[in-house]
C-alpha cells in the first residue's frame, strides 16, 4: 500500500471561507480534510492529523448556542491554528477574554507582526490582512502573547509556541490578505513540520491501490460517463486500476457538441481501454422532446430519459456490483457540516436511480475523486494523459444543446447550434482565449429576421453568441472578445451554417441574466 499523505484536519464552524482554507492548504501541498466542528476529540486522535485548523464561523463564542470544543483538544499535543472564530474560541476555552469590539473591523487592515514568531517567519513587519469580525480577544489566555496588532485590535494574532497553538483574527486564506498564504505555509511547515507530500502523482498511486483493494481481484464497476471532466478523470483512473473490469456507459442523447461522442469513444477504447457502452439514444430523446418548448419541461424529460437509459444498460450487465461516480470534494462538504457517507448521487439532471438498479450495486459506491477539488481533478487528468480538451472542458449543462435551441427542438435546429458552436470554439481556441473565457456557446433563438443573400431575400434565424468570464458561475460578466474575433466568427457562421442570417452578441451580466438562455 503506498504511503498515506500527512493530513491536517479543518474543523468547520460554518464559515463561508472554510473550503477556501482547505484549497489553500492543498495548494501548499499538504493534504487536509474538512470535518464538522462537532467531531469528538477521540475521533481526532484516531485520525492522527499533523495539525488542526479551527475555521471561522458566523456565531459569537458568547452566544448561548455557540459551537464549542472540548478543552482537551488543546492538550493533544497537535499543533493548532485558530482563524477568526477559531481564535476567539481558543481564547474563550483557555481562559482568555473575548469582547464585542467598539467598532466592527471589516476589509483590508494594516497589521504589524512580530516576525520572530514561527507563524510570521519571513513576513514583512507590516502587512495588509483581511478582517471580518465584530468580537475580538482583549486578554490572551495564560501562556499566550500577542504577535500581531492593528490600530483597533491588540490581538490580531496570538501564540503559545511551547504548546504550538497559534491564532489569527484575520483571514489568511483570502487573497486580499497580502501575506496570508505565508502564514498558512508557516503553520504547516514551521509549526506542524509538514513535508509537502500531497502531490497528484502520489494521489494517483494511492487511488489506484485503494480502488484495487476495494474492488478486489474480480470485482466489476459501472460508471456513467458524461464526457465531463469529473467522470472522464474518474474513468481514466479506474481504468488504470482495473482495466476493462470497468464498464462505462455513455448515453448519447443527441444534444452533445460536435465531436464529443467520437472523442469519448477514442479515448476510452484506445488510451484507457474500458468496456465502453455507447447507448445511441438520439432518436429516443428527440421523440420525447418533440414539440416541447418549456425549458423546465425539457430538463425534466431529458433527466428522466437519461436515468431510464442508464438503468436499462445497468440491468443488462451481469456481476457488476460497484457503481463509480465522479463526485468531487465540493459535492461532499457543505458549510457547517460534512454530508454523510456516499449515497448514489442525484445529479440535478439525473435524479436517483430506480431501486431495482441501485440494489444491484451491492458493493456500494466507488468515488475516487471524492477528496479532490476541481483544480486537483484537472491535474490528475493531465498527469494521466487525458486529452487537453477533455481536462479543460468548459462546463456543459446535462441537457446539452437542447437548452440552447430556444423553443421546440428539431434535428435541423440542433445541427445549426452544433455547427455554429464548433466554429465558435475553434475560433476562440485559435485566438488563444479558451482558458481566459470560462464558458462560451451559441444559442439558436426562436426569432427569424429578414436578410438578403445574393439577389434573394431570406427569412432565417437569429443566432446569439454568449461568452462569459466568472470565478464561480454565480455572478458572471460578458467576455470582452476582440471585435476582430467576433467579426471572424460571425462571417464564418453565416457563411458555413445554414438557416442563420443574423448574429448578435449577448452583453448581459448575471444577474440579471443567467448564463444559459433557457
Ligand atoms: P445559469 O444559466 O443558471 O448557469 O446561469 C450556471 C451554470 O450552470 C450550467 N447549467 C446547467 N448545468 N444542468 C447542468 O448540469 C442544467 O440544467 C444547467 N443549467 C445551467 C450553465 O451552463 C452554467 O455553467
Amino acid at each position: 500500500m503506498p504511503h498515506q499523505p500527512q493530513g491536517v484536519l479543518i474543523l468547520d464552524f460554518g464559515a463561508q471561507y472554510t473550503q477556501l482554507i482547505a484549497r489553500r492548504v492543498r495548494e501548499a501541498r499538504v493534504f487536509c480534510e474538512v470535518v464538522p466542528c462537532s467531531i469528538s476529540v477521540e475521533e481526532i486522535r484516531t485520525k492522527a492529523p499533523v495539525g488542526i485548523i479551527l475555521s471561522g464561523g458566523p456565531a459569537s463564542v458568547l452566544d448561548a448556542d455557540a459551537p464549542h470544543v472540548d478543552a482537551s483538544l488543546y492538550a493533544l499535543g497537535i499543533p493548532i491554528l485558530g482563524i477568526c472564530y477559531g481564535m476567539q474560541l481558543t481564547a474563550y476555552t483557555l481562559g482568555g477574554t473575548v469582547e464585542k469590539a467598539a467598532e466592527r473591523e471589516y476589509g483590508r487592515v494594516p497589521v504589524t507582526f512580530d516576525t520572530t514568531c514561527p507563524l510570521c517567519t519571513g513576513m514583512k513587519r507590516e502587512s495588509v490582512m483581511w478582517m471580518s469580525h465584530t468580537y475580538h480577544v482583549t486578554k490572551a489566555p495564560e501562556g499566550f502573547t500577542s504577535v500581531a496588532h492593528s490600530k483597533n485590535c491588540a490581538f490580531c494574532a496570538m501564540a503559545n509556541p511551547e504548546k504550538r497553538i497559534y491564532c489569527v483574527q484575520f483571514h489568511p486564506e483570502v487573497t486580499h490578505s497580502e501575506e496570508g498564504q505565508m502564514i498558512l505555509q508557516n503553520f504547516l511547515y514551521q509549526v506542524c513540520g509538514c513535508t509537502g507530500d500531497w502531490t497528484m502523482t502520489a494521489f494517483i498511486d494511492q487511488a489506484i491501490a485503494s480502488i484495487r483493494e476495494r474492488v478486489g481481484e474480480n470485482g466489476r464497476v459501472m460508471l456513467g460517463l458524461s464526457g465531463g471532466v469529473d467522470s472522464s478523470v474518474a474513468a481514466a483512473l479506474i481504468s488504470r486500476a482495473i482495466g476493462d473490469r470497468l464498464t462505462c456507459v455513455y448515453v448519447d442523447h443527441g444534444f452533445m457538441r460536435k465531436g464529443e461522442t467520437e472523442s469519448v469513444r477514442e479515448v476510452f477504447t484506445r488510451q484507457f481501454p474500458v468496456s465502453l457502452i455507447i447507448c445511441d439514444a438520439r432518436k429516443r430523446f428527440l421523440d420525447k422532446v418533440a414539440g416541447v418548448s418549456d425549458p423546465e419541461t425539457k430538463r425534466k424529460i431529458i433527466g428522466a430519459e437519461f436515468v431510464a437509459c442508464f438503468a436499462d444498460e445497468a440491468r443488462k450487465l451481469e456481476n457488476v456490483t460497484f457503481l463509480a461516480q465522479g463526485t468531487i470534494y465540493p459535492d461532499v462538504i457543505e458549510s457547517g457540516s460534512v454530508k454523510g457517507s456516499a449515497v448514489i448521487k442525484s445529479h440535478h439532471n439525473v435524479g436517483g436511480l430506480p431501486d431495482d438498479v441501485a440494489q444491484r450495486f451491492t458493493g456500494g459506491v466507488v468515488e475516487p475523486l471524492r477528496m479532490l477539488f476541481k483544480d486537483e481533478v484537472r491535474k490528475v487528468g493531465e498527469e494521466l494523459g487525458l486529452p487537453r480538451e477533455m481536462v479543460w472542458r468548459q462546463p456543459f449543462p446535462g441537457p446539452g444543446l437542447a437548452i440552447r435551441v430556444i423553443g421546440d427542438i428539431t434535428e435541423e435546429k440542433l445541427l445549426t447550434v452544433r455547427e455554429s458552436d464548433a466554429i465558435l470554439r475553434e475560433e476562440i481556441a485559435a485566438a488563444g482565449l479558451d482558458r481566459d473565457v470560462n464558458q462560451y456557446f451559441t444559442v439558436l433563438t426562436n426569432t427569424r429576421t429578414v436578410g438578403v443573400m445574393g439577389d434573394e431575400r431570406t427569412h432565417d434565424f437569429v443566432l446569439a453568441i454568449r461568452a462569459v468570464t466568472t470565478d464561480d458561475f454565480m455572478t458572471v460578466d460578458w467576455a470582452r472578445l476582440p471585435y476582430e474575433l467576433l467579426a471572424r466568427i460571425s462571417a464564418r457562421i453565416v457563411n458555413e451554417v445554414p438557416h442563420v442570417n443574423r448574429i448578435v452578441y449577448d452583453i448581459t451580466t448575471k444577474p440579471p441574466a443567467t448564463v444559459e438562455w433557457e
